[in-house]
């Protein structure tokens, strides 16, 4: 089994900001092809601003606390500072996933994206380039961090 720090396992035992916004303004749900893992993202968004974040996720350790902290980074911010995160950043702000996990950070990147685009598209306006998940970035991001 990986061994995963202290750190990720207190966002795991602890996860921050999990559940359900029910008056979300975006909403992103992306899934794991090869694991099958499931994880979906709720922004209540006011003027630009990320005044709430939630998570829930059918998934293991390490896309728990990478969700957890992902929410962390996120809330608080504007939407153009949302869109810049990184799973490298949600995996470094956790000091660290073991290599085979990191994959599942991934998903939270995803999910906030998908999200912010929902919050484009529910108004009838064109989300961001930034915003659009690619099929393919998953493997991407796996070959950035190996
Ligand atoms: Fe599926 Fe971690 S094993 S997200």
């Amino acid at each position: 089994m990986a061994a995963y720090n202290e750190r990720v396992m207190d966002h795991f035992r602890n996860p921050r900001n999990v559940g359900v916004i029910e008056d979300a303004n975006g909403v992103g749900e992306v899934g794991n092809a090869k694991c099958g893992d499931i994880m979906k993202m709720y922004l209540k968004i006011e003027n630009d601003v990320l005044t709430d974040v939630k998570f829930s996720t059918f998934g293991c350790g390490a896309a728990v606390a990478t969700s957890s902290m992902a929410t962390e980074l996120i809330k608080g911010k504007s939407i153009n500072d949302a869109l810049k995160l990184t799973n490298k950043a949600v995996v470094e702000a956790l000091e660290g996933l073991p290599p085979v996990k990191i994959h599942c950070s991934v998903l939270a990147e995803q999910a906030v994206k998908t999200a912010v685009a929902d919050y484009y598209t529910r108004r009838g306006l064109t989300p961001p380039p930034e915003a659009i998940v690619e099929e393919s970035d998953e493997e991407e991001f796996i070959a950035n961090d190996e």
